[in-house]
Order: structure tokens, then sequence, then C-alpha cells
């Protein structure tokens, strides 16, 4: 769906240290926006950028997701892994579409149930951490709504929670807590994470991530 020999203008929203933007940059041949709030990952972003051989592609912009400074129509692609729910799947959907071209693609990862009724612990705990958690064609829906023809939607395997995610993120508990003097606070974040640990991989049937890839209508 995309041409890789264009010359795209291709913004990844809440891009971290450019996971995606790297991946990006060495596919097509865009100019890419990596937009992060956090200047620290920009650093790291624009470091690997470079000893990667694609930093003239990519230009950084630390600027929160609810006030990007985009213009209307300016945009190709719109690339949001893992980052949208912070101002929540609809308001983002909503919100981002006018900075894409006609026919522009959003491409917006998003926690997503995977089945039609989940056992209540499950519900109850994702309910309270991401009340817009909900299936994936009730996201499909809002993309719909808001303007936008769906294109595609898969679902993240496996390892992508366990081990490109909450393994790593376990093997840091230790190191965590002995930079935080062992605090009551850092104790209650890696409480959190291993309870939500726990709730993964006790019901992983019913949860995972959704990646919904839609049109901007005309
Ligand atoms: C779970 S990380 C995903 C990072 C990256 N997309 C990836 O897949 O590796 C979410 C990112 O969103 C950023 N973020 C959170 N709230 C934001 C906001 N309001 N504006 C911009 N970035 C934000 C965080 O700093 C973090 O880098």
């Amino acid at each position: 769906m995309v041409d890789r020999a264009a010359p795209l203008n291709v913004a990844d929203i809440g891009c971290g240290t450019g996971a995606s933007t790297i991946l990006l940059a060495r596919l097509l041949n865009a100019r890419i926006t990596a937009v992060d709030f956090l200047q620290d990952f920009l650093d790291v972003l624009e470091e690997r950028a470079r000893s990667i051989g694609v930093a003239d592609r990519v230009s950084t912009l630390a600027c929160s997701m609810d006030n990007l400074p985009f213009a209307d129509e300016e945009l190709d692609i719109i690339w949001s892994e893992g980052a949208i729910y912070n101002i929540g799947f609809q308001k983002g959907v909503a919100d981002w579409r006018r900075y894409l071209k006609a026919g522009g693609l959003l491409v917006a990862s998003e926690i997503t149930w995977t089945t039609d009724s989940r056992p209540p612990e499950l519900q109850n705990h994702w309910d309270n951490e991401y009340p817009e958690i909900d299936v994936a064609s009730a996201k499909i829906r809002v993309l719909e709504k808001h303007g936008y023809s769906p294109v595609g939607y898969f679902v993240l395997p496996e390892h992508c929670w366990l081990d490109q995610y909450y393994r790593p993120m376990q093997a840091r508990f230790e190191d965590f807590l002995k930079r935080n003097d062992n605090s009551e606070e850092a104790h209650a974040i890696v409480d959190a994470e291993q309870r939500e640990i726990d709730l993964y991989e006790t019901y992983k049937a019913h949860i995972s991530y959704g990646v919904y890839i839609a049109r901007k209508l005309g």
C-alpha cells in the first residue's frame, strides 16, 4: 500500500527511542518526523539514527501529541505504536486526521480485547487502567466514524508481549529498586507491573495489541 520509492512525509507519534522510526527510515524513501514529549528518548533516537546512517531522513520534535504543529494535509502517513492511548484512541484518531493528506494512512496500535467476554478480574483491571479498551470491531468502528476507511488489522503475537516487553522489564526491576533506594513508591510501581504481567500470563487469550491501518477518506 505504500510506495517505498516515493518521497513520503511521515510522522511517528510517541516514537520513544525510535524502534519504528529507524525501521521506517530504512525501508522507505521518506522524511520522518519522530515526535515524543521526552527529550531524553529523542536524544537516544538521534544517536541511533546517526549510527545506522539514516539521520538525514529523520528529524525529532519534542512536543506533546495533543498539541502537534503539523499543517493540515501535510503528512502521507501517521505512525503510532503503543502510544495513542496517552490521549485516547478516539481523540487521537479524530484530532490527527486533519494532518493527513486525503488518501493518507494512519497506522496505530492499541490495546484490544481479543474475545467478546472476559474473566471479571481481567476486565476490572483494564477498565481501571484504560477505560477505552475494547474489541477490534469497536476500534474499527471508531475509525469509520471519524472519516477513515479501514484497510487492515492484525494482532501482535505473544512473543511481542513476553520477549520484547515483559521479560526485559522484569530483568530491570532489581536495578530500578536499587536506584530508587528501595523506596515504597518504587516497590509500588514494580508490584503494579508484576500484577499486570501475572494477569497477562493467566489470561493472554483475551487481550493483545491490535494494529489498525486505515486510509483517510477525501
Ligand atoms: C510505550 S512507549 C512507545 C514508544 C515507541 N512508539 C515504541 O513502540 O517503541 C509510549 C511513548 O509515548 C510517549 N508519550 C506519552 N505521552 C505523550 C504525549 N502526551 N505526547 C508525546 N509523547 C508522549 C512516551 O514518552 C513514550 O515514549
